[in-house]
């Protein structure tokens, strides 16, 4: 279809060392055949995945993140960390889903040492998928520098994500199936809206200000929100102490 070369995405994999990596060692000596543009960081354990690692990849560039770790009830951590990379992959996959980028670019699968094809298959897979979304933000139709503003206004969020995620983690299933039906409820969403979407947004607030005074209307058009909704954010901001109008120009900075 295209004139140019073939786009090759570019994938991060964090590989749990006890069973994925080992999937991963005999897809390589059973030479079986999967993109060689993967590249492999080796874990102990899939739990070991923070999420301020698959945003730095993504701010690096990076098409797509894969997770693989052991399967479900045969990590070998009495912590279980399969289960925590499960419910840390789908809240990531929601944040990446508000800030424009299509969750599909972040996998978590799970693959025993003895199962090299599989592991070939998965990334086979995975790539194809990618090379049809394109690259990070081109894909999804987002300016590259509103998509950089929303990467890192998430990366500054993660410390408090995390308090987040260690009181949504309390909740634990048993399936895969159980993990998405919860992702996916509306309890989680309404969670998700109070607890991060509205942090989201005043934390790329407070980067651009960070740049130099900028009215409401400015804000509105980066962030592509309305001028209403950036009011409510500047407004309590300012009661807060941390921004303030300038006199006679309407326009906000950093107090
Ligand atoms: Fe493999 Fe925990 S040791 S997922």
């Amino acid at each position: 279809m295209g004139t140019g070369s073939e786009f090759r995405p570019r994938i991060l994999g964090f590989l749990c060392n006890w069973c994925c990596y080992g999937g991963a060692d005999l897809a390589g000596v059973s030479r079986f055949q999967y993109p060689p543009y993967i590249r492999v960081i080796r874990l102990m354990c899939s739990g070991r995945v923070d999420m301020a690692f698959i945003f730095r990849a993504f701010s690096n560039g990076i098409d797509g993140v894969f997770i693989g770790g052991c399967h479900l009830n045969d990590c070998h951590y009495s912590t279980h960390g399969n289960y925590y990379a499960l419910s840390m992959a789908l809240l990531c996959r929601k944040i990446m889903g508000h800030i424009g980028l299509n969750a599909e670019r972040l996998r978590i699968e799970w693959v025993s040492a003895g199962e090299g094809i599989q592991f070939a298959d998965i990334m086979n897979d995975f790539a194809m998928r990618l090379k049809e979304l394109g690259p990070l933000g081109k894909g999804e139709g987002i300016d590259k520098n509103k998509l950089q503003l929303k990467l890192k206004a998430v990366t500054k969020l993660i410390p408090y994500i995390r308090v987040v995620q260690n009181e949504i983690l309390r909740i634990h299933f048993d399936t895969v199936e159980k993990y998405n039906e919860f992702y996916s409820s509306k309890e989680l969403d309404r969670l998700f809206r109070e607890l991060i979407i509205d942090k989201v947004v005043i934390s790329q607030i407070m980067l651009l200000l960070q740049q130099g005074p900028l009215s409401t209307g400015q804000i509105s058009k980066i962030l592509d929100l309305t001028p209403s909704e950036i009011s409510i954010h500047l407004n309590n901001l300012a009661r807060q102490g941390l921004v303030k109008c300038e006199e006679n120009q309407k326009r906000f900075a950093l107090a």
